[in-house]
Protein backbone atom coordinates (compact mmCIF):
# COMPACT_ATOMS: atom_id res chain seq x y z
CA UNK A 1 0.00 0.00 0.00
CA UNK A 2 0.84 3.25 -0.85
CA UNK A 3 2.12 6.39 1.89
CA UNK A 4 -0.21 9.04 1.42
CA UNK A 5 2.41 11.34 0.97
CA UNK A 6 4.31 9.19 -1.71
CA UNK A 7 0.56 8.68 -3.00
CA UNK A 8 0.01 12.58 -3.23
CA UNK A 9 3.76 13.68 -4.90
CA UNK A 10 2.82 10.87 -7.75
CA UNK A 11 -0.01 12.08 -8.05
CA UNK A 12 1.49 16.11 -8.37
CA UNK A 13 4.19 14.73 -10.81
CA UNK A 14 0.74 13.29 -13.05
CA UNK A 15 -0.18 16.66 -13.31
CA UNK A 16 2.98 18.21 -13.88
CA UNK A 17 3.24 15.57 -16.54
CA UNK A 18 -0.22 16.82 -18.36
CA UNK A 19 0.86 19.87 -17.98
CA UNK A 20 4.29 19.46 -20.47
CA UNK A 21 1.95 17.89 -22.54
CA UNK A 22 -0.46 20.54 -23.20
CA UNK A 23 2.42 23.05 -23.04
CA UNK A 24 4.40 21.02 -25.93
CA UNK A 25 0.65 20.81 -27.56
CA UNK A 26 0.66 24.95 -27.16
CA UNK A 27 4.13 25.10 -28.92
CA UNK A 28 3.32 22.75 -31.66
CA UNK A 29 0.73 25.34 -32.66
CA UNK A 30 2.98 28.63 -32.23
CA UNK A 31 5.02 26.36 -34.43
CA UNK A 32 2.82 25.60 -36.88
CA UNK A 33 1.52 29.12 -36.96
CA UNK A 34 4.90 30.57 -38.39
CA UNK A 35 5.27 27.77 -40.96
CA UNK A 36 7.84 25.73 -39.05
CA UNK A 37 6.22 22.43 -39.53
CA UNK A 38 9.44 20.42 -38.24
CA UNK A 39 9.37 22.06 -35.02
CA UNK A 40 5.47 22.04 -35.19
CA UNK A 41 6.03 18.09 -35.89
CA UNK A 42 8.48 17.71 -33.06
CA UNK A 43 6.42 19.04 -30.77
CA UNK A 44 3.41 17.11 -30.86
CA UNK A 45 5.28 14.18 -31.02
CA UNK A 46 6.85 15.35 -27.78
CA UNK A 47 3.30 16.41 -26.40
CA UNK A 48 2.18 12.65 -27.20
CA UNK A 49 5.18 11.46 -25.28
CA UNK A 50 4.40 13.71 -22.41
CA UNK A 51 0.91 11.85 -22.06
CA UNK A 52 2.44 8.71 -21.88
CA UNK A 53 4.92 9.82 -19.15
CA UNK A 54 1.56 10.93 -17.38
CA UNK A 55 0.03 7.40 -17.99
CA UNK A 56 3.01 5.55 -16.56
CA UNK A 57 2.16 7.61 -13.01
CA UNK A 58 -1.58 6.71 -13.59
CA UNK A 59 -0.57 3.12 -13.59
CA UNK A 60 1.67 2.64 -10.94
CA UNK A 61 -0.52 4.37 -8.72
CA UNK A 62 -3.36 1.74 -9.42
CA UNK A 63 -0.91 -1.15 -9.47
CA UNK A 64 0.20 -0.25 -5.98
CA UNK A 65 -3.57 0.04 -4.72
CA UNK A 66 -3.45 3.79 -4.57
CA UNK A 67 -6.04 6.77 -5.76
CA UNK A 68 -5.87 8.23 -9.13
CA UNK A 69 -6.05 11.88 -8.33
CA UNK A 70 -6.47 14.09 -11.56
CA UNK A 71 -6.13 17.88 -10.67
CA UNK A 72 -7.09 20.56 -13.01
CA UNK A 73 -3.56 22.00 -14.97
CA UNK A 74 -2.76 25.57 -15.45
CA UNK A 75 -2.97 26.73 -19.23
CA UNK A 76 0.15 27.03 -21.13
CA UNK A 77 1.46 30.03 -22.84
CA UNK A 78 0.18 30.04 -26.35
CA UNK A 79 2.64 32.51 -28.08
CA UNK A 80 6.48 33.09 -27.96
CA UNK A 81 8.60 35.99 -29.67
CA UNK A 82 10.99 33.02 -31.57
CA UNK A 83 11.79 29.89 -32.23
CA UNK A 84 14.81 30.26 -29.50
CA UNK A 85 12.42 31.29 -26.88
CA UNK A 86 10.17 28.65 -27.10
CA UNK A 87 12.95 26.31 -26.93
CA UNK A 88 14.79 27.95 -23.95
CA UNK A 89 11.54 27.58 -22.47
CA UNK A 90 11.39 23.94 -23.38
CA UNK A 91 14.84 23.98 -21.63
CA UNK A 92 13.60 25.40 -18.82
CA UNK A 93 10.65 23.01 -18.14
CA UNK A 94 12.45 20.53 -18.76
CA UNK A 95 15.20 21.17 -16.00
CA UNK A 96 11.88 22.09 -13.65
CA UNK A 97 10.75 18.53 -14.54
CA UNK A 98 13.97 17.09 -13.37
CA UNK A 99 14.08 18.45 -9.87
CA UNK A 100 10.50 17.28 -9.18
CA UNK A 101 11.59 13.64 -10.08
CA UNK A 102 14.88 14.26 -8.20
CA UNK A 103 12.81 15.56 -4.97
CA UNK A 104 10.36 12.75 -5.82
CA UNK A 105 13.37 10.16 -5.83
CA UNK A 106 14.47 11.94 -2.42
CA UNK A 107 11.08 11.08 -0.82
CA UNK A 108 10.84 7.91 -1.88
CA UNK A 109 14.18 7.17 -0.16
CA UNK A 110 13.06 9.46 2.81
CA UNK A 111 10.33 6.99 3.22
CA UNK A 112 12.01 3.58 2.14
CA UNK A 113 9.50 2.60 -0.70
CA UNK A 114 11.81 0.60 -2.67
CA UNK A 115 9.25 0.04 -5.12
CA UNK A 116 8.53 3.63 -6.09
CA UNK A 117 12.66 4.20 -5.93
CA UNK A 118 12.74 1.89 -8.69
CA UNK A 119 9.87 2.87 -10.76
CA UNK A 120 11.14 6.63 -10.62
CA UNK A 121 14.66 5.55 -12.15
CA UNK A 122 12.99 5.26 -15.40
CA UNK A 123 12.36 8.87 -15.07
CA UNK A 124 16.26 10.18 -13.93
CA UNK A 125 17.42 8.24 -17.11
CA UNK A 126 14.71 9.67 -19.12
CA UNK A 127 14.79 12.88 -17.69
CA UNK A 128 19.00 13.41 -18.71
CA UNK A 129 18.19 12.74 -22.91
CA UNK A 130 15.06 15.08 -22.43
CA UNK A 131 17.55 17.95 -21.26
CA UNK A 132 20.21 16.81 -24.06
CA UNK A 133 17.92 16.64 -27.06
CA UNK A 134 16.15 19.78 -26.20
CA UNK A 135 19.57 21.84 -25.24
CA UNK A 136 20.97 20.48 -28.52
CA UNK A 137 18.14 22.54 -30.35
CA UNK A 138 18.92 25.72 -28.38
CA UNK A 139 22.43 25.58 -29.11
CA UNK A 140 21.99 24.85 -32.66
CA UNK A 141 19.72 27.95 -32.84
CA UNK A 142 22.10 30.39 -30.73
CA UNK A 143 24.51 29.03 -33.93
CA UNK A 144 22.55 30.13 -36.16
CA UNK A 145 21.33 33.23 -35.21
CA UNK A 146 19.40 35.00 -37.80
CA UNK A 147 20.36 32.82 -40.53
CA UNK A 148 16.75 31.81 -42.26
CA UNK A 149 18.37 29.12 -44.73
CA UNK A 150 20.32 27.44 -40.79
CA UNK A 151 16.85 27.40 -39.19
CA UNK A 152 15.06 25.48 -42.46
CA UNK A 153 17.73 23.12 -42.30
CA UNK A 154 16.85 22.14 -38.53
CA UNK A 155 12.77 22.42 -39.42
CA UNK A 156 13.58 19.45 -41.53
CA UNK A 157 15.98 17.56 -39.17
CA UNK A 158 12.91 17.59 -36.75
CA UNK A 159 10.80 17.52 -38.87
CA UNK A 160 12.08 13.60 -39.15
CA UNK A 161 11.51 12.31 -35.70
CA UNK A 162 9.44 9.25 -35.84
CA UNK A 163 6.99 7.82 -33.02
CA UNK A 164 5.71 4.60 -33.74
CA UNK A 165 3.10 2.75 -31.39
CA UNK A 166 5.86 1.01 -29.87
CA UNK A 167 7.94 3.98 -28.86
CA UNK A 168 4.34 5.65 -27.85
CA UNK A 169 4.25 2.49 -24.70
CA UNK A 170 7.80 2.83 -24.46
CA UNK A 171 8.25 6.61 -23.66
FE1 LIG B 1 8.03 13.94 -18.87
FE2 LIG B 1 9.75 15.83 -20.61
O1 LIG B 1 9.48 14.98 -19.00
Amino acid sequence: MLKEVIQNALNAQLTREMYSSNLYLAMSGYFQSINLKGFAHWMRAQAQEETNHALKFFDYLLDRGGVVKVSSIDAPPSQWDSPLAAMEDALKHEQYVTQNINALADLAIKEGDHATQIFLQWFVTEQIEEEATVNEIVEKLKMIGDWKGGLLMIDNELGKRIISSGDAEAQ
